[in-house]
Order: structure tokens, then C-alpha cells, then sequence
């Protein structure tokens, strides 16, 4: 079989088309509990499917016939379907939490929406921001108290919170300062977390049922206070009436761009929901990605000692070193390689379901119009035709001369148009905190750890490292 799939390769079928003979449908017949058993555990739904029927099958998640996809071709058949033959189409109350400035949404404005925002997160502008990261980091990391019991997601958590609010929103807060909250309509961190938290949990209730009894209803309303924050963020700066600097941070990157052209793209709501949206997404998945990978640090002696020593090849051994530059990162391979692997084998989310607007076959199989397919990275990951001995945790398949982690068989991010927009923002994120504690500490587990799965998997919040500082 080829591995990668040519646009030929899709057969679409207009309306009314039949199609050839000689084909297939994915396997398994769907079931109405498949929602609440994914949502259980994605990890275990998807080996256990895997095993049964293989790479592709047919599941009930969220209300409809949802095609699970784990294979390369198929995957790549889902990617690249927008505006042909596929459209997203996620569950109702998750599109609503989005909201329609979301680039899940409007898949007529997407390209300009995408290319419009991608400039305040990635390239040159985000290798600005590595002084803050590191600084903000490095000041997070003077408050971890050791020798300690410590409670890893939550001290990871607050340093992401205090490192991406200033990039995205350019607003440090500070709960000892009353004036860094002047102006806005919350008094502390906590209350914003809070909002943010259940603004998340509103994401996959199950009831549409706008009413403070439901998690969507919750959700809805926390939403609306979020924007009401950003609202008040933006006036803020109008009102410092300082010049803008477009590469001081993502908000004033969308801010000069609205004065630039005041009828363009950047209006007020899209500005105030992308400050939402982006804050939302990289303060969870980011903190969940750093935790993960301590973790899975913790647990491979090996990888730590090449970690280290990476680190000592370029920045010697004094470990007391301030500040990782873009380019000291790029030559972190080792690191980026065990970030890879981190993402690989604990996946922290699955991608956005699509919906065929056409029916398409690929490889003798026929995906009907109607349903929904899904890119999951949970079962790509573990096919040992993408990567050799899939169970065994080896950062070293990343690395050039193994060459594993294929567009469309590492897929943690996404792929296609609607690729995720953050992951170099993510990925120089992790690097700098990891570097950071590699050098300052040492750190072990404590028993065996229990992970939230869904909808974002990430250590729960009370598994607690033993953690003590080095000395230089
Ligand atoms: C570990 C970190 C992250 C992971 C694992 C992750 C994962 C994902 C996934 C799976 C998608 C869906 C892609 C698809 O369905 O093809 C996505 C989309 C997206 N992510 Fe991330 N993400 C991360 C960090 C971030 C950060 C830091 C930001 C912003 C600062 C961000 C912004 C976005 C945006 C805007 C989209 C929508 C892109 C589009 O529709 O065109 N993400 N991400």
C-alpha cells in the first residue's frame, strides 16, 4: 500500500454519483453508549477498536456515525477535505463555546482569519517573546519551595498562566498589585481561572440546555463574563494611548492591524473572542504538555542523563543559566525529540471532527456522505506500520536518523488547514521550562499516576512529584 495519499487518490462522488463496485464500509456497527465509554477513556476505546476491527471504524460519538481514523491515507484523506468534501463539525455545545470568530467556524473566512492571526504567534515575533518566556519562567521557578511533596500539573499550570498571559493579552497580573487588575472586572488570578474552568467544562456538556443547572449553561454564561474581561483588556490599552507595538504581543499584534485597516478583519469581536480563545488554549494544553513530559522524564533515567547532557554541549554546566535563546533551542534536538515523544504516547487531545459534505472512497473504502470522521492521534500513535515498536518510550525515533513522526502518522497537532496554530508556540514554551528545571532540579515520582482523560488529557491535579533543587 502507498503511504501517502495523492488528491487522486480520493474518489469524490457528486450528487447522485454511484459508487464503484467492489467497495467496503468501515467495520463495527456504531453503538449508543460509544460517547460515554470514549469520553471514559479515548485511550482505551481506541486500542481496544484498534485490536478488534484495525485503523478504521465506525463509532456513536456525540450523536453521530463517527468515523475513527488511524492510518496515514485516511488521515490525510480527513486533512485535506476542507472546502471539497469536508466541513468541521464538532459537537453542538462545543461550536458555541467556540463561538463564530473561531477558526472552527466560517469556513468561507478561515484563510484570512488564519493568516491574519498566525503572525502574533509564530516566526520572528514568537522568538521575541523568548526573553519573557524565559524570565517569567525562571522567576516561577525561584517560588518552587524544596526539598517537597509537590503537586506537579498546578505548579506547572501557574507559571503557564503568568508566562502566556502577557504574550497573548500583554496584561501581567499580578495578585499583590491591585493596579495590574485596574480597570478590568476581576479582582484576583483565581476568579479568571475559575471562569476559564468552567468555560472548559462547558465544552462537551451533553444538554443544550442554557440554565446555571447544566455544565453548557455554566459554560455559556463564563464565556460571556471571559469576553467581558477581554472587552475591558482591550479598552485598557486604547486608553494608555501609547503607540502599538505589533510584536509586543498577540493582542497588539491584531491591535495595529485593526488601525492599519479599521474595516478589515480585526474587528473589536474578533479581537476579543481570538484573545479568549488563545488564551484558553495554550494555558491547557501547554501546562498539560510540560507535566506530562516531567513525568514521562521522571520515568526514563536514560533520557534525563541525554537531556543533561545535551544541555551541558551548549550551555556548559554551571547551571545557572538565565537565558535560552531561539537559537540554543533550535539546537536542543535531544529535547525536542523527547517533547515529540511525550506528545506521542500521551496524545492530549484528539483532532476536530469533520463532517463529509460528499461522499469520498479511498483504498476500496466508502466514507458516506453525513458522517463524521476522526483523525485519532490515540490509535495513529500506536501503529507499529508508523512507528517501530510503538509500547517502548524512545525519543530517539524523532531524531533525524530514524526519521519517524510522518506528516499524518504524528498527528498531535492536527493537520491541513486546520493545523494547529500554536504548536511552535507550545513547542518554545516547553523547551524553555524544560531547560529551566532540567538545570535547576532534581526531580522522582510518587506512585503511579492517574490522568484526566478527556477532554484534554493532563496529570490530575494532586499527583505530587518528590522535587529538590541542584546544587551548582
Ligand atoms: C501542546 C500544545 C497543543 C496541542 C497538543 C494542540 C492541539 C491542537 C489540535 C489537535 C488542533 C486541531 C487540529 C485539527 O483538527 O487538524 C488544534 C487547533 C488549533 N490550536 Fe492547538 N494545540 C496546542 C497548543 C496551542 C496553542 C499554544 C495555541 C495558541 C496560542 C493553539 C491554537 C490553536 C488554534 C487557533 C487552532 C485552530 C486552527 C484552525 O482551525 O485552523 N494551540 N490544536
Amino acid at each position: 500500500m502507498q503511504n501517502t495519499t495523492n488528491t487522486e487518490d480520493v474518489l469524490v462522488l457528486e450528487p447522485g454519483q454511484s459508487p464503484p463496485m467492489e467497495i467496503t464500509t468501515p467495520p463495527r456497527r456504531p453503538k449508543w453508549d460509544d460517547t460515554f465509554k470514549y469520553m471514559a477513556n479515548p485511550d482505551q476505546f481506541c486500542r481496544r477498536y484498534l485490536q478488534e476491527y484495525g485503523p478504521i471504524f465506525n463509532t456513536k460519538v456525540f450523536g453521530r456515525t463517527t468515523i475513527f481514523l488511524g492510518c496515514s491515507r485516511a488521515i490525510q484523506m480527513a486533512f485535506n477535505g476542507d472546502l471539497k468534501y469536508t466541513e468541521i463539525a464538532l459537537p453542538a455545545t462545543t461550536m458555541d463555546m467556540f463561538g463564530e470568530y473561531s477558526l472552527f467556524q466560517r469556513p468561507d473566512l478561515h484563510r484570512q482569519r488564519k493568516s491574519a492571526l498566525a503572525p502574533g504567534l509564530t516566526g520572528r515575533v514568537l522568538d521575541g517573546y523568548t526573553p519573557h518566556i524565559n524570565d517569567v519562567i525562571i522567576r516561577g521557578l525561584q517560588n518552587w519551595s524544596t526539598p517537597s511533596h509537590m503537586a506537579l500539573y498546578p505548579a506547572v499550570e501557574q507559571i503557564c498562566f503568568d508566562v502566556l498571559t502577557p504574550l497573548l493579552l500583554g496584561v501581567s497580573l499580578d495578585d499583590h498589585d491591585p493596579a495590574t487588575f485596574q480597570g478590568l472586572p476581576i479582582t484576583s488570578k483565581a476568579e479568571l481561572k475559575a471562569l476559564y474552568k468552567t468555560y472548559f467544562d462547558g465544552f462537551y456538556g451533553l444538554f443544550k440546555w442554557q440554565s446555571r443547572l447544566t455544565k453548557y449553561g455554566r459554560g455559556i454564561l463564563a464565556r460571556a463574563a471571559l469576553l467581558e474581561f477581554m472587552g475591558a483588556v482591550v479598552r485598557r490599552r486604547r486608553a494608555e494611548g501609547q503607540d502599538i507595538n505589533p510584536t509586543a504581543d498577540f493582542l497588539s499584534m491584531m491591535l495595529a492591524g485593526q488601525e492599519e485597516n479599521p474595516d478589515g478583519i480585526f474587528s473589536d469581536a474578533l479581537i476579543e473572542n481570538q484573545c479568549l480563545l488563545q488564551l484558553w488554549a495554550s494555558h491547557y494544553e501547554i501546562s498539560g504538555l510540560i507535566s506530562s513530559l516531567m513525568y514521562q522524564i521522571a520515568r526514563y533515567p536514560q533520557v534525563l542523563q541525554k537531556l543533561r547532557q545535551e544541555q551541558a554541549n551548549l550551555v556548559g554546566e554551571n547551571g545557572n543559566f538565565q537565558m535560552f535563546s531561539p537559537e540554543q533551542l533550535k539546537q536542543m534536538v535531544f529535547l525536542d525529540a523527547t517533547i515529540k515523544e511525550t506528545l506521542r504516547t500521551l496524545p492530549p487531545s484528539a483532532t476536530a471532527i469533520r463532517q463529509l459534505t460528499k461522499s469520498v472512497v479511498l483504498d476500496g473504502v466508502l466514507y458516506e456522505q453525513g458522517c463524521a470522521v476522526m483523525a485519532e492521534p490515540r490509535i495513529a500513535h500506536i501503529m507499529p506500520e508508523h512507528f517501530h515498536e510503538p509500547e517502548v518510550f524512545a525519543p530517539e525515533r524523532f531524531l533525524p536518523e530514524r526519521g519517524e513522526g510522518k506528516m499524518y502518522e504524528f498527528i498531535p497537532f492536527g493537520g491541513g488547514v486546520h493545523a494547529c496554530l500554536g504548536a511552535q508556540m507550545a513547542i518554545a514554551v516547553t523547551k524553555v521550562f524544560a531547560s529551566h528545571v532540567l538545570q535547576a532540579f532534581d526531580w522522582n515520582l510518587t506512585g503511579e499516576p492517574k490522568f484526566v482523560q478527556f477532554p484534554l488529557k493532563k496529570l490530575k491535579d494532586d499527583y505530587c512529584i518528590e522535587i529538590v533543587r541542584r546544587v551548582p
